[in-house]
């Protein structure tokens, strides 16, 4: 039988800080309403010549290495983006693999918005389970800036650019394995979470030069009280289906959007604090690169150990959500 693993990770941030105080210089807000409602304190915003595949590049460099494989071993490359390099094509994946030197492999985008993560380990799981795949590069990379629009306060405080990646192997060791991963979707909530404009359904006007706008808009209330039911059910359901007590989770990482979302619902899982992961002051919500980011967090500082288990949990626009239980399985 075979199983899927979680080798590695690596995450990357670009160097500018956008602070709360250089937002309430741009729009009507400030430092004292943004950390009250979201935690978030500031935000990375990546150069103008610094691509969304620049940014998943960097991460899987430290994925790969961390792995201890060799990249011609990778044979897979998936990447979960909304603000790929170029709309439509090339995929942004395409052009990572290209980047790293890895011609000739499968390599494709996804598009689950903050629930990228999630999916794209959900698809790693079932490649290497049925066989087709032995070591799959899984990237949530984001450029954010490039479709946040920057006068509307209800959305530029929140967002912010990075990227992170992990590699995913095939064992045969059944400890080692990923435990289960939960994807859902609900396209009736599709208009609280949207880019309006640019594709087919939209009322972008092709023919007007200056009608390139490509924002994210976002019914920010609404969306907050459907984030909270949402994710406190998925994670409620997974540890049940899987008869794990929350007490047993070791690090759960939950999509960094806001930090009353994500208090909510740890505690309606009971969870200690030093249980939850917590990045949002520093990256604000990075859509499908806040989970890796998050889980680069503890590796980096040491708090993730080999063996112990993560509770991912996202959601996001579409709308999209999932969870996942997960062993931080490294090969050293
Ligand atoms: O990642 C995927 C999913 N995304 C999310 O999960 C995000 C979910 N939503 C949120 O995080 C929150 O809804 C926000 C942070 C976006 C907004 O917080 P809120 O507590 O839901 O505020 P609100 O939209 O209910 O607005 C409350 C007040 C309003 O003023 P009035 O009508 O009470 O006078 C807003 O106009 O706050 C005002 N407001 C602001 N004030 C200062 C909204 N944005 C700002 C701002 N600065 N940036």
């Amino acid at each position: 039988m075979l199983y899927a693993a979680f080798r590695s990770i690596g995450a990357y941030a670009p160097k500018k800080i956008l602070s709360n105080e250089d937002l309430s210089t741009m729009v009507d807000t400030s430092d004292e309403w943004i950390t009250k409602r979201t935690g978030i304190k500031e935000r990375r915003i990546a150069a103008d010549n610094e691509y969304t595949s620049d940014l998943g590049v960097k991460a899987a460099e430290l994925a790969i290495e961390r792995s201890g494989l060799k990249k011609q071993e990778i044979d897979m490359i998936v990447c979960a983006t909304i603000s790929p390099d170029y709309f439509c094509m090339p995929s942004t994946a395409t052009i990572i693999s290209t980047k790293l030197g890895l011609n000739n492999i499968t390599a494709f985008d996804i598009s689950a918005a903050c629930t990228g993560f999630v999916y794209i380990l959900s698809i790693a799981k079932a490649f290497i389970e049925s066989g087709m795949k032995k070591n799959v590069l899984i990237i949530g990379a984001e450029k954010l800036s490039s479709i946040t629009d920057y006068s509307d306060r209800g959305t530029c405080i929140l967002f912010g650019d990075g990227a992170g990646a992990a590699v995913i192997s095939a064992t045969d060791n059944k400890d080692e394995a990923i435990i289960d991963v939960h994807t859902g979707a609900d396209g009736a909530y599709a208009d609280l979470l949207m880019t309006p404009n640019g594709g087919s359904g939209s009322a972008h006007d092709s023919l007007n030069p200056e009608d390139t706008s490509c924002f994210m808009e976002m019914k920010g209330n609404e969306t907050f009280k459907v984030a909270v039911r949402t994710l406190t059910k998925d994670v409620v359901e997974i540890l049940k289906e899987n008869n794990i007590d929350s007490k047993s989770i070791n690090h759960f990482v939950p999509h960094q959007a806001n930090y009353r979302i994500i208090k909510a619902v740890g505690d309606a899982l009971k969870l200690r604090e030093d249980q939850v992961v917590l990045t949002v002051e520093k990256y604000g919500n990075t859509s499908g690169a806040s989970i890796p980011m998050a889980i680069n967090d503890i590796y980096e500082k040491g708090t993730l150990k080999k063996g112990e288990l993560m509770l991912l949990d996202a959601f996001g626009g579409g709308l999209t959500w999932g969870s996942a239980l997960v062993p931080f399985s490294p090969l050293k």
